[in-house]
């Protein structure tokens, strides 16, 4: 059924191998962790249109790690660079987690010192944290004494009123000269820890980017990924003369055509696919696989329902995945039918403009 679609993929090769060395270059963008939205097959997508980006898990907590039945460090190999979010507080459980991670393949920790949620502050753990300086070099300190990958960490400019400059700056220089930790992401607004809903912590705290740029100024040995409501490669590229690396969370999942040339344009390569329908066809074989392991398409899909924002046909191709995934039986022609449901100029929809 596909006859009409020019297809220019060049998904021809393996994807950026498992080394090391590949992560400090894939810190110039990053795909951010998200919840519920950045599994295994949201990054699996990902991935495809971009191959060098660094892709962060949702967030897996050690109590999940270590009581959990599920398998939470579950990856598919094509994923790398990848980077595992540990959310905890206790420096043992997370020295065990992390090196579990790093025996599974992961390329890098993070530790989460960002998230406002009550259920996660109940834990003692995410953005409360940064109250905990001390306690955070600590769990730094004992991840990598575990590990050999590096241990970075995510956080925010400040919690509640502890809102200065200062109190950011000595979080910082604590935990990298006491945790010895050289990497952090840093979500450019504050989290107030009560009052708001993780979702308005996403919103309601105004971005100060400039805060983080004079972080990079006062720490120029370390490497800083700003993060916070960037929504394109033009402004990711403006963030990059201040600071090391982008991290992008929302307009990454929410129109995942904004990677389509980050391959070329942040990071001098190639970009894999010159049309969007590529990115589909691409993803059909990796659907089939999962379909036949018991996978629900649905969970697969929930991730691409983004991909043509801004083209017609968009509505179209959104209707019927979300009106057919979930059915019985559901497989790969609901993806096939939806693709035939966009326009004949979405179809060849250019992702280099
Ligand atoms: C649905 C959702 C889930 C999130 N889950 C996490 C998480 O597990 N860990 C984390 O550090 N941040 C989490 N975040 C915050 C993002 O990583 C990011 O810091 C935030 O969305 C700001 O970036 P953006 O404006 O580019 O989206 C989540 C955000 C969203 C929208």
């Amino acid at each position: 059924m596909h006859d009409n679609i020019v297809q220019t993929s060049t998904w021809s090769t393996p994807l950026a191998p498992a080394i090391s060395g590949v992560l400090p270059a894939a810190r110039r963008l990053s795909v951010a962790p998200m919840l519920d939205w950045t599994d295994r097959h949201c990054r699996y997508f990902l991935r495809l249109l971009t191959r060098h980006a660094l892709l962060y898990t949702e967030m897996v907590t050690t109590g999940a790690l270590l009581y959990g039945k599920g398998d939470y460090l579950a990856f598919n190999e094509d994923e790398h660079p990848l980077a595992l979010q540990l959310g905890g507080s206790e420096p043992a459980a997370l020295a065990q987690c992390a090196l579990m991670a790093e025996q599974r393949g992961y390329n890098e920790i993070n530790f989460n010192v960002g998230c406002p949620s009550d259920r996660v502050q109940n834990g003692q753990f995410g953005a409360c944290l940064m109250a905990e300086r001390q306690r955070v070099a600590e769990c730094i300190d004992a991840m990598r004494t575990a590990v050999s990958i590096p241990v970075t960490v995510k956080t925010r400019i400040g919690i509640d009123n502890q809102d200065s400059y200062e109190f950011l700056s000595e979080f910082i220089q604590t935990v990298a000269e006491r945790g010895g930790c050289d990497t952090f992401i840093i979500h450019a607004r504050k989290a107030w820890l009560s009052g708001l809903s993780p979702k308005e912590n996403r919103e309601i705290p105004p971005l100060d980017y400039p805060r983080v740029y004079q972080l990079k100024r006062d720490f120029p040995a370390l490497t800083l990924v700003i993060n916070g409501g960037i929504k394109s490669l033009d402004e990711a590229l403006v963030h990059l003369e201040q600071v090391d690396g982008v991290m992008i969370g929302r307009e990454a999942y929410q129109n995942p055509g904004v990677l389509a040339q980050a391959d070329s344009r942040i990071f001098g390569g190639v970009d894999p696919f010159g049309q969007m329908s590529g990115v589909v066809l691409a993803m059909l074989p990796y659907i089939e696989r999962e379909l036949a392991q018991g996978t629900y398409l649905g969970h697969i899909t929930r991730h691409m329902l983004g991909l043509f924002q801004g083209i017609p046909g968009a509505r179209q191709w959104r209707r019927h995945l979300s009106e057919n995934a979930h059915k019985p039986g559901a497989d790969i022609k609901v993806v096939e039918q939806a693709l035939a449901k966009v326009s004949g100029r979405a179809l060849t929809a250019d992702l280099t403009n």
